[in-house]
């Protein structure tokens, strides 16, 4: 595949199919019988509140979506640096989620809020980090190293091994009954071949894309439910490595504030979903000659998702029999195979460093 990528981050895209692979083989018998959760030892808790930075905040996000549908568990995704004014009660079960484990303001987001004995529970690519060795209970993501400072395979491996974390604290507290999390993992097994169609599909497509916004000052990444976070992660990818402007909103928003934006050939990716009210925004941006770049759904310029949306609508949903609420696992997750790919392709193609993006680094051990 891309195993002749002269940079790391190719490379790292390509791996993730079995890094995902890798995990799952691992975690999913622990995971609709309970155990991965009781082996982690730690107390019973009411609400979830996921801190990371970043991309891995980005991943907690995800995660902390998994455990409102999987068990209605009230739930949150606190940005590090701003764990200060958080208030959490006794009960939440805190999980830090980063990848190096020596994040600045993760660490010390875990000075600052007032976590209930025993109730940390670290996600990290790192066992012998920092953050591992301050937690009360430690999940390795285990994506294996990781070079590029832009995050890829390590964000895939958070959300996959959170959300088997979710749907196993769910299985052993009996909020989810073993059959639908016996679907849910059998749906979670086919992310490996998504993820390498969406490989596959973005090396066709994405480089006369590239072409089409080589010149463009600023994007914007939209999405609805789901997929708004993975429109969140797609522009920081693109900022970072481009060094072009990037913002994301749920498309509903669009009419708020962001549509002033869309100009002529303003370049708009849209994460395609089965909600019917993304067309009418998508409408609007394309009245305005935004140029719009949608992965996923039938006729998109990246189809990426099989069949999308209806095998979205489909796919590793569970009805959860409270008020009818369904969720697919992860989310659209291999919808940011093609921004990740997007991203470095714009980049070199504008002569960046993919694997050194200026002014970043891999590890950010200051505040
Ligand atoms: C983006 C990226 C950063 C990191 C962030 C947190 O591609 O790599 O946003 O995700 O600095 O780093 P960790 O996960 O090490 O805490």
């Amino acid at each position: 595949l891309a195993a002749d990528d002269p940079d790391f981050m190719g490379r790292e895209i390509a791996e993730q199919p079995e890094t995902v692979e890798r995990i799952l083989s691992e975690l999913a018998p622990r995971v609709s019988t309970g155990d991965l959760w009781r082996e982690l030892g730690l107390p019973h808790f009411r609400r979830v509140a996921v801190l990371g930075c970043g991309t891995s905040l980005n991943a907690g996000r995800i995660i902390a979506h998994a455990f409102g549908a999987f068990g209605a568990i009230v739930n949150t995704a606190v940005t590090a640096s701003e764990a200060g004014a958080v208030v959490l009660d006794a009960e939440t079960l805190v999980i830090a989620a980063s990848q190096s484990g020596e994040t600045a303001d993760v660490l010390r987001a875990l000075d600052e809020l007032q976590t209930g004995r025993g109730r940390v529970l670290a996600l990290t690519n790192s066992m012998h980090s920092t953050l591992a060795r301050r937690a009360d209970g430690v999940l390795n993501c285990s994506a294996g190293p990781e070079i590029g400072v832009a995050a890829t395979k390590t964000f895939v491996a958070q959300v996959v091994t959170g959300v088997c974390l979710a749907l196993s604290a769910m299985v052993a507290r009996g909020t989810i009954l073993r059959a639908q999390a016996d679907a849910i993992v059998d749906d979670l097994r086919r992310t490996p071949d998504r993820l390498e169609n969406a490989i596959a599909v973005s090396r066709q497509w994405v480089p006369d894309i590239v072409e089409s916004v080589r010149d463009a000052q600023g994007f914007l990444f939209l999405g609805r439910g789901a997929g708004v976070v993975y429109a969140a992660e797609g522009a920081l990818k693109l900022k970072e490595l481009t060094y072009r402007w990037a913002e994301h909103y749920p498309a509903g928003e669009l009419k708020h504030g962001p549509l002033a934006l869309v100009e002529e050939g303003t370049p708009v990716v849209v994460i395609e979903s089965a909600d019917g009210r993304l067309s009418a925004n998508v409408a609007e941006v394309r009245s305005r000659g935004g140029r719009v770049i949608s992965i996923g759904g039938p006729g998109s310029s990246i189809p990426v998702v099989d069949g999308h949306p209806e095998a979205f609508a489909r796919s590793g949903r569970v009805s959860q029999g409270r008020g009818g609420n369904t969720f697919a696992a992860c989310g659209p997750l291999e919808s940011v195979v093609p921004m990740q790919i997007l991203a470095r392709e714009l980049a070199i193609a504008l002569g960046r460093d993919v694997d050194k993006p200026r002014n970043l680094a891999k590890s950010v051990t200051v505040e």
